[in-house]
């Protein structure tokens, strides 16, 4: 793929399916060219072709398993040194939802790996670039988890919470930048995640589960209306501020340096 400066280039990580696949479409349909990064690469291959032939752009494909070290050098590289990548999606994510004594602890640092390592990773690579040019765009994948765990969810909601207070850190940081970031909280979404997590989607109240073009075009409508946070489900948004307020409320109340009287030993 040539660069110049004009071409934009958004790359988006878990692109073979759900989610990550509308992305690649919407942000295509916004001009940019892409970089798909996935395992699956058939799944890429056929992707890339009808995104080319719908939008016209030009697209990439990297088989990449995030959660080996290799692979993941691999993108790193990419992002530090292609300077057309505009924009940065953290979307590749795993789902394992079973109690901790009946889990493998490779299927908790699986997720940990992709859920936390690779996001972290590919943050640090894609940054500096970002920086020197004061503009881009990263945008990481969380979950309504973050704030919640389920008794099958610890390693995913904690992982997940990894991501939404790593996003946080992150937009303080750079809040005196032209680099944004925005985090995007999906709940229950019909892709692939399900029925490899151990629930299959069938046994989710249809109801409560969102199409992914829905999840993604909400998710881009927030980001274009300048939210850094994003609840692409949540009708009223008061509910986050309130939350939030509470949240800041707690954290100035832990600032005493001393027990609380509750804990005075008589
Ligand atoms: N669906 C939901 O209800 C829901 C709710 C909240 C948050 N989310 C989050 O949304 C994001 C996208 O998930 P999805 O729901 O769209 O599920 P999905 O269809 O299963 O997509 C997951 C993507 O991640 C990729 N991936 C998985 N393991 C990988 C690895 N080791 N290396 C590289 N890529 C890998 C998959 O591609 P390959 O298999 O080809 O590698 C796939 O493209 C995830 O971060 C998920 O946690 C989903």
């Amino acid at each position: 793929m040539s660069t110049n400066d004009t071409q934009k280039i958004a790359l988006i990580t878990g692109a073979s399916s759900g989610i990550g696949a509308v992305y690649a479409d919407r942000l295509a349909a916004r001009g940019y060219d892409l970089i798909l990064v996935a395992r699956r690469q058939d799944r890429l291959d056929a992707l890339a072709e009808k995104i080319s032939a719908g939008h016209g752009r030009l697209v990439k494909t990297i088989r990449a398993d995030l959660v080996n070290p290799d692979d993941l050098a691999q993108v790193e590289k990419i992002l530090a040194t292609n300077p057309a990548i505009r924009v940065l999606v953290n979307n590749a994510g795993l789902a394992r939802l079973h109690p901790i004594a009946e889990s493998s602890v490779g299927d908790s640092m699986t997720q940990i790996a992709l859920n936390i390592t690779a996001l972290t990773r590919l943050t640090h690579a894609a940054l500096p670039a970002m920086l020197s040019r004061n503009k881009g765009v990263i945008i990481n994948v969380a979950s309504v988890l973050a704030l919640h765990s389920l008794p099958v969810s610890s390693v995913y909601s904690g992982s997940k919470s990894f991501v939404l207070a790593f996003s946080r850190g992150l937009q303080a940081e750079l809040a005196e930048t032209g680099v944004k970031v925005q985090v995007v909280l999906p709940a229950s979404t019909a892709t692939e995640i399900w029925d490899e997590s151990g629930i299959p989607l069938s046994a989710l109240r249809k109801e409560a589960v969102m199409t992914t073009e829905n999840l993604v075009d909400a998710a881009l409508a927030g980001f274009d209306q300048g939210e850094s946070i994003t609840w692409p489900s949540v009708a009223d948004f008061s509910l986050w501020d309130k939350y939030d307020a509470a949240r800041a409320e707690l954290f100035g109340a832990t600032q005493t340096g001393i027990p609380a009287p509750r804990y005075k030993v008589s």
